[in-house]
């Protein structure tokens, strides 16, 4: 247990700050070991807060204070109180502005949370959002306090030749002692969760963006001096985005200068800090040999969101921390857009719905479920998740659904243009999306306050007499008490048998293209089609248009025939899906009875008729072709038999490799021949489809698949062909496995997120020795506690991407988490946490392995000095 109760914080009891600041003055002389932070504050009582008189309560934590003066008069220890999270002066002048002088000092070198003043590698960087700026210097720490920031920045020439901070530089100057400072000054008020600073020997490419005003902005991309050769795509990612906020939302840059840093020690993606963005090096760095076409989509999308947010999150900012979705929501959103518009829509889509559907829907079916924007927390850090950010990306997709996307568009300007340079709520978000369109959105409303994933059953009854099609949709939400009822767009099309869409209507409904928003607000709703000339086949949920579950009852003929035949590019992928996870989970109910396995002709007639298409996206051909994951059968079994859901899904992959090794050997090697290592999304397409054949023809084990794969790794061009490869080779039988493995480290040893990439291939492999394997690379030379990318490829890939050997009956894959959560407790405790994650999902399975998972999770509660991060994840999953 903590040593004192971790306390609970609570959105009812939101009350406006008693205090502003008007303007910071910071200061800073950095040494790795020893910062010292003088703070210059003026602070007026805030008039919209009733209270007087009340005491100015500054948070800190883990602060040296040094000296604080109010009005230029230095204060003695009895006028102000100093505890481990804050400072207090109780009297403090309520009717002018005053001024607050603070000093301290910090250990950047000692801060492993990687939360505050850090270091990676040699420099300094910060990290602020949520509450880590207490850990710089003493503050009004939460975002509707919105201050002007000036920052000057002082250190060793030598060691710290770049200094960084918001806005723009406007002094700098040289000191004795070699050493030199800049001051930085950003025009734009703003809360401290988006201060940052970068100190460092950092290398950095230079270009210009022209906005649809005519401003020139210069971009900087910061790196290491060895990775200055992998910056070019980042770049090119951040002009695009300029351009597509202003072509798409109309938002045009505000500052003349845009500057991203990547470190290699980061607990999340990236942050989005006023015109100094800091990024994971996972998403800036990419060169055709060191990065995958996913990891070239990925820093494209990572660059998008963090150049979004200068709108949705800076900009306009969040009132208190429960509003996270505001920004988090919306910006997923538009960076999700973004890349639809950049690469494939359609694969797009489907890439999102399926991290949806494995990810969010088991954490909304789980003891951690929360609405989008939750009630409580104990830990800020813990609601990071994919509800704030996936499933908030989907309430704003639906609203733009029911608004249509003019209207969204007249919405979303309307927000910007009333709450710019204001902490706002997602109320005001929703309101202004209303004002611009006349659409009642009171219902929907409740999207925001309900936890859980609808389910939404389907009932149809067709009548030839009258030509029409009774629809009955009801909805509910399992494992959550008096749910609400919500709004509920479901698009519907209604298909003929000879494969062409009906001309069908419904009284009140928008048709376009014969596409019909159904909008679902009753417990149980009648929709009822007039002018259907026969029975239709139906395609509803088009384009995954609501985050919920459909039960439905559908024939195998009827998905082959939408497989075939929809014109939705997500339902015809997900009829593909549903008729593979329903085959699938026949094989396992064949598997429990103990009898022997075969394959469906359906199944295979299916797979041949998509492998004899020729396709422009070959990435969505490969969507087709892929068998839904281990996770998301998992999610729909009402106790999660692991071992049988992996050997039902092999078993599907090696048939389908066997009855059709001709087609896809020859759909490998046409693409495969002429591979030149480009970029564009035609040879994107082609090397997705490739090692998805590649894949395949692995599962056969034969000396021929095993020489395929090899010859592969051994002459790729780019490192999507060489991991892809060498993911076949480690997963196989493959006896150059080792030496495969040995050449791979050797090539890459210097690149960490390539390394990164060797550990979780290995940490993911289905082969009997994995356990062993990872065992023994938790003590290789290369892995590191401290670094959250290695802990991620790691312990994370084994814990969340290996559902057979993280599940052993024997429970050592839950105590090797839990050994490892513990170490990482007093080092990192947002990476500790999200380790948890995999543990707390114990009710969805079998009861030997309920009680191995629980056992693991007191365990970790029971540690000494647990943080409230890990605290509230293990004890909510287990209450
Ligand atoms: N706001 C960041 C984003 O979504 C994410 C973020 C929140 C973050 N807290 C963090 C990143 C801590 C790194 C560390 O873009
Ligand atoms: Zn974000």
């Amino acid at each position: 247990m903590p040593e004192a109760k971790p306390q609970t914080i609570y959105l009812k009891n939101y009350h406006e700050p008693e205090y502003l600041i008007e303007t910071v003055d910071l200061n800073f002389i950095l040494e790795a070991e020893y910062a010292r932070v003088v703070s210059r504050l003026t602070i007026t009582h805030n008039p919209d807060n009733k209270a007087r008189n009340a005491a100015l309560v500054l948070l800190g934590e883990e602060l040296t204070l040094i000296s604080i003066a109010l009005n230029g008069v230095t204060l003695t220890t009895s006028q102000y109180k100093l505890n481990d999270e804050s400072l207090t002066i109780a009297d403090v002048p309520q009717n002018t502005t005053f001024t607050l002088a603070i000093e301290n000092t910090i250990n950047p070198k000692a801060n492993s949370a990687l939360e505050g003043l850090f270091v990676s590698n040699d420099m300094l960087c910060t990290q602020c959002e949520a509450q880590g700026f207490r850990k710089i210097t003493y503050f009004l720490d939460r975002p509707d306090v919105m201050a002007r920031f000036t920052t000057t920045l002082i250190a060793d020439k030598t060691l710290y030749p770049v200094l960084l901070s918001n806005g723009n530089k406007v002094a700098q100057g040289e000191l004795i002692d070699n050493r030199h400072w800049v001051t930085w000054e950003d025009p734009f008020k703003k809360p401290c969760y988006l201060f940052a600073l970068v100190a460092g020997q950092l290398e950095c490419i230079e270009d210009h963006f022209t906005t649809m005003s005519g401003r020139d902005i210069t971009l900087k991309i910061f790196v290491e001096a060895h990775d200055i050769d992998k910056c070019a795509h980042a770049m090119q990612s951040l002009k695009n985005s300029m351009r597509w906020d202003e072509v798409t939302y109309g938002r045009e840059y505000d500052l003349d200068l845009y500057m991203i840093v990547a470190v290699g020690h980061f607990n999340m993606g990236a942050m989005e800090n006023k015109g100094l963005n800091v990024f994971n090096t996972k998403f800036v760095l990419a060169r055709p040999d060191t990065a995958t076409d996913m990891d070239y989509e990925h820093i494209e999308g990572v660059i998008g969101h963090e150049y979004f947010h200068n709108w949705t999150g800076n900009r306009i900012t969040c009132r208190d921390w429960f509003q996270l979705s505001l920004k988090e929501g919306f910006t997923v959103f538009r960076d999700q857009e973004f890349t639809a518009d950049q690469t494939s829509k359609a694969v797009k889509r489907i890439d999102d719905v399926n991290a949806l559907r494995t990810r969010q829907f088991a954490e909304d079916a789980g003891p951690l479920a929360h609405p989008i924007r939750p009630e409580a927390y104990i830990e800020i850090n813990n609601f990071y998740t994919l509800t704030v950010y996936e499933k908030g990306a989907e309430v704003v997709r639906m609203i733009r659904t029911l608004l249509g996307t003019e209207n969204f568009h007249k919405g979303a300007d309307l927000y910007f243009q009333r709450h710019d340079g204001q902490a706002v709520t997602c109320e005001h978000f929703v309101q202004a999306m209303e004002d611009a369109s006349n659409k009642d959105l009171s219902q929907f409303r409740r999207w925001y306050s309900q936890a859980g994933t609808p389910v939404v059953k389907v009932e149809q009854t067709y009548d030839a007499a009258k030509q029409s099609l009774t629809l009955t949709l009801s909805q509910s939400i399992p494992g959550q008490k008096n749910a609400a009822v919500l709004h509920i767009p479901v698009k519907v099309a209604l298909f003929s048998e000879d494969g062409t869409i009906m001309d069908a209507s419904v009284v009140d409904t928008v048709a376009i293209n014969n596409e019909l928003t159904l909008e679902l607000r009753e417990q149980t709703q009648d929709f009822i089609f007039e002018n259907v000339p026969g029975t239709p086949i139906l395609s509803i949920l088009r384009g995954f248009s609501a985050p919920v579950k459909l039960q439905m009852s559908q024939p195998l003929t009827e998905l082959a025939f939408l497989l075939r035949h929809d014109n939705d590019s997500f339902n015809r992928w997900e009829a593909g899906q549903k008729l593979t996870a329903s085959i699938i989970f026949e094989l396992i109910d064949t598997i429990k009875q103990g009898k022997s396995l075969s394959i469906p002709e359906i199944l295979i007639d299916s797979f041949k008729a998509i492998l004899e298409q020729t396709s422009p996206d070959l990435s969505y051909l490969a969507c087709l072709l892929s068998l839904p994951a281990e996770n998301y059968l998992a999610e729909q079994m009402p106790v999660v038999d692991v071992e049988a859901i992996h050997h039902a899904r092999q078993f599907v992959k090696r048939s389908l490799a066997a009855h059709l090794t001709e087609q896809i050997s020859a759909l490998y090697l046409q693409n495969h021949q002429q591979e030149t290592g480009e970029l564009n999304s035609a040879a994107i397409g082609k090397r997705r489809i490739k090692n998805l054949c590649l894949d395949y023809l692995s599962q056969l084990n034969t000396d021929d698949s095993h020489q395929l794969a090899h010859n592969q790794f051994a002459n790729a061009k780019t490192m999507t062909d060489q991991i892809a490869a060498l993911g076949s080779i480690v997963n196989s039988e493959n006896p150059e496995k080792q030496a495969c493995l040995q050449q791979f480290y050797q090539q890459w040893q210097d690149e960490a997120l390539v390394i990164d990439k060797w550990f979780s291939i290995q940490a993911s492999s289905t082969q009997p020795d994995t356990f062993t394997v990872v065992q023994s690379l938790l003590r290789h030379s290369a892995f590191d506690l401290k670094n959250p990318n290695r802990v991620r490829s790691l312990v994370g890939a084994f814990s969340q991407a290996n559902p057979v050997h993280y599940h052993a009956k024997n429970g050592q894959g839950y105590q090797f988490l839990a050994d490892q959560v513990i170490a990482l407790n007093s080092l990192n405790p947002q990476v500790a946490s999200r380790m948890v994650s995999a543990l707390t999902q114990w009710r969805r399975f079998d009861k030997q392995r309920q009680d191995l998972m629980k056992q693991q999770l007191e365990r970790i509660i029971n540690t000494d000095n647990i943080s409230k991060d890990v605290f509230e994840i293990a004890s909510k999953s287990l209450a």
